[in-house]
């Protein structure tokens, strides 16, 4: 099966010898740039690791984008380099306070101090019909806080997730823990695609699904 194609606006490129996935925008946290380019490290975001393991992850540039769990802002600035509007939910306030600084040069991230559990707290900011949810919370109730979040979310939209086992469960062994995911998202979703991470990061399962 051939790889799907990049989103336009994510490219490989050169960075001291090396290809690597890139975006175009002011860098964020120090990652290696070269002419205008930024490199998305597979190792540090969930889904640049989901595009290089070949993730059909429906998006092809362009998009208003809800993204959960969006820390410090370092996977959300590359999305918001090749997306449209991205709503960028995080909680705690101190990785929101670098997460705003990200969102400075970029005039269509928007930074929404929330928890993303309670969805109603930022349904007057966020516009409805989103063409993609990017969920990476990493705490426990994953597929519930995505269950919740499906109103954002058009009927032929995308949810990209990743599941940390360990948020979940330290105990249970992370088949385990994925398996009960899932079968909570059904409830709600479609899964498209599924695929361990463990490559770039370990005990995390990538999830494609789309509203029932
Ligand atoms: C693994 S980190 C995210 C890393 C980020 N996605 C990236 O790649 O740059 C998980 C983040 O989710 C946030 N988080 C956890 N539960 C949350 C909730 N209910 N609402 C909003 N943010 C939450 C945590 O504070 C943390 O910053």
């Amino acid at each position: 099966m051939s790889e799907p194609t990049l989103p336009t606006g994510v490219e490989r490129r050169e960075f001291d010898g090396k290809t690597r996935l890139a975006t175009r925008g002011p860098p964020v946290y120090g990652e290696p740039t070269a002419d205008g380019w930024r490199a998305w490290d597979p190792e540090r975001s969930k889904l640049s690791g989901m595009i290089e393991l070949g993730f059909d992850t429906g998006l092809s540039g362009g998009e208003t984008v809800l993204y959960l769990g969006a820390a410090s802002g370092t996977t959300v600035s590359h999305v918001a380099d090749f997306v449209g509007p991205t709503y960028a939910v995080e909680f705690a306030p101190r990785p929101a306070r670098d997460l705003v600084g990200a969102a400075e040069p970029r005039e269509r991230l928007f930074p929404l101090l929330k928890d993303a559990r309670k969805p109603r707290t930022y349904a007057h900011v966020v516009e409805a019909d989103v063409d993609a949810i990017v969920q990476d919370v990493a705490t426990r109730g994953q597929a519930d806080v995505a269950a919740r979040n499906r109103q954002f979310l058009a009927d032929d939209g995308r949810l990209i997730l990743a599941i940390k086992a360990r948020s979940e469960d330290v105990t249970a062994t992370p088949a385990d823990v994925f398996e009960g995911a899932l079968d909570r998202l059904r409830e709600t979703y479609e899964i498209l695609e599924t695929q361990r991470l463990d490559r770039y990061h370990e005990d995390h399962l990538g999830v494609v699904a789309t509203p029932r």
